[in-house]
């Protein structure tokens, strides 16, 4: 069992008196204990010691996203004083050497604005590299015996790894005993390829660790509008009575990306649009959109909400794949005013490849609160513009009175943008000032730009709340089994029907809005999409 939130507050302020005789011997200034102690609003649970363990720690992901992210909370004071950050993989390199490596990427992906020398050299002394095959149980038995000496620590593996070596770290971590309860695991996408291989990967992952230990990345939940729909929706009386079918029309999502699969296009090629962005991401945004209030924001009480929406999804299977769903690929265009490659012209691409780059899919959800209610997904790669966003489109007015005044397509829209700027707007209709006798209307919105009202804060990255939650111990944010499984079960239909009717992916220019074909699924409906 996981420590009680009691036993941890205990443990947290034994572990502080530890720590400082640690501190001591890894060259830790002790006054930071003391000073941390002091802070308020740093929860006592992420004031205990816990270190964490990075396999793979010399890869894309960990410079990327993980290294900046722990910086970036230890400027903000919420990593222990003598918390450790070890990263294993088989690349050798020296820990002073490995240090200046994540310093340069942090400044290459960041832009190194938030660089502070002193919270620097800090954050460099908690980081070790190791080289170790994280497979090999003689290779983890030793960094155990060198490293993770003390059991008492608090301890998070991060599997920064292909799913194919899961398993054998899994059992691994679990033959050298670092699989105890006071550990937790972290794991990120691609959980399979289909329902099948995820229940695999997950058979090989509860044999050693219980549920409440795994924590399932899916890094759009860290996103800060993303946790602001859940306070939006249910710390708000003004929406949710007219969150269902009676006033909405029907509800948008977009994830849309100017990049390319340039750099990776091995793995995405065996991925595609619809498992690498729609059976996470944005499937993950309209449970969020669509679920009914939790009982509690205990991570069960949410999960179990997310989940009633994936099994109320109409399964699109057979004929409806044809006609719900649109599968493109681009082809070469420009990007950002430069030409640029199809996608299977770009390097290391097989010309043959039918992977989809677009999706679009219209989606059901069959209860009583969106029945008649559709979900407009679409995800694409090389797009016009980056941008992500949730479109929720009111129904227009019963009665129109204005109706001289009114053009078809004014009704009410809550539009939520995740990126590039995060904020919402709602787009209401106001009279233009003036002594026109015809009373003119037009569409303004108000906008609450999360940049212009908390003007003095870091809108933190997705991959801080996330770390700092497994820190915590709270997995409101992370996917239960169950979820994943459920979200694979919709997808591999819509998988089984493209490859049962030989429908290839159709082009669609780079730089556009995807294919021709996705306008006309939603306009079939007498509807067009928000761009
Ligand atoms: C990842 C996908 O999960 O999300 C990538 O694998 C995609 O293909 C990325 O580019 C998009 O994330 P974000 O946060 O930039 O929208």
């Amino acid at each position: 069992m996981l420590h009680t939130r009691i036993e941890r507050r205990v443990i947290g302020v034994v572990a502080y008196i530890t720590d400082e005789i640690i501190a001591l011997s890894f060259g830790y200034p002790c006054h930071l204990a003391r000073e941390l102690l002091s802070i308020e609003g740093v929860p006592m649970e992420v004031r205990m010691i816990c270190d964490i363990l990075i396999i793979g720690g010399d890869g894309d992901l960990a410079f990327r996203k993980l290294y900046p992210a722990l910086y970036h909370l230890d400027l903000d004071q919420c990593l222990p004083p003598c918390q450790r950050i070890i990263s294993v993989s088989r690349n050798v390199a020296s820990a002073e050497g490995f240090a200046e490596k994540v310093r340069n990427k942090f400044i290459k992906y960041t832009g190194g604005a938030t660089l502070d020398e002193k919270v620097w050299s800090r954050f460099a002394a908690r980081l070790q590299h190791v080289a170790l095959n994280a497979t090999s149980e003689a290779e983890l038995a030793r960094l155990r015996n060198q490293v993770f000496t003390d059991s008492s620590r608090d301890l998070i593996v991060y599997l920064a790894t292909p799913p194919a070596i899961f398993a054998p770290i899994c059992q691994s971590l679990w033959a050298v005993g670092l699989v105890r309860d006071n550990m937790r695991i972290v794991i990120e996408k691609p959980l399979g390829k289909d329902r099948e291989s995820f229940l695999q990967i997950n058979t090989s992952l509860a044999a050693h660790f219980r549920e409440e230990q795994i924590y399932r990345i899916d890094h759009y939940l860290g996103k800060e509008t993303v946790q602001n729909l859940l306070a939006m929706r249910f710390a708000n009386a003004l929406f949710e009575p007219l969150w269902n079918g009676n006033y909405i029309d029907h509800v948008q999502i977009t994830a849309a990306e100017t990049v390319g699969a340039e750099g990776r296009w091995q793995f995405y090629d065996e991925a595609g649009a619809l498992r690498d962005m729609v059976q996470n991401h944005l499937l993950q945004l309209l449970c969020l959109v669509a679920m009914e209030p939790p009982a509690s924001l205990e991570p069960h009480a949410v999960h179990d909400e997310k989940l009633k929406v994936l099994r109320c999804l109409a399964p699109l299977t057979g004929r409806a794949v044809q006609e719900q769903t649109v599968r493109g690929q681009y082809v070469a265009g420009t990007s950002g005013g430069q030409p640029v490659p199809g996608y299977t012209q770009e390097e290391g691409a097989w010309a043959g490849s039918t992977t989809e780059t677009f999706v679009a899919i219209k989606a059901e959800i069959k209860n009583w609160r969106w029945s008649g209610v559709p979900f407009y997904l679409r995800t694409g790669k090389r797009m016009q513009k980056r941008f992500s966003e949730i479109v929720v489109q009111f129904n227009e007015v019963p009665h129109a009175l204005f109706s001289e005044q009114m053009r078809s397509g004014t009704a009410n829209r809550l539009v939520i943008r995740l990126q590039p700027e995060e904020g919402i707007r709602l787009h209401l209709l106001n009279k233009v000032p003036g002594l026109d006798d015809a009373m003119p209307l037009e569409m303004v919105s108000l906008n609450l730009s999360l940049s212009d009202v908390f003007t003095q804060r870091r809108v933190p990255d997705a991959y801080e709340r996330l770390l700092l939650d497994v820190m915590r111990g709270n997995s409101t944010l992370f996917m239960r089994a169950d979820q994943v499984e459920a979200a694979w079960q919709w997808i591999d239909g819509i998988s089984a029907g493209w490859h049962s009717g030989k429908q290839r992916p159709v082009p669609y220019v780079a730089g556009s809005w995807g294919p021709s074909e996705s306008i006309a699924l939603i306009a079939r409906d007498g509807r067009s999409w928000q761009e």
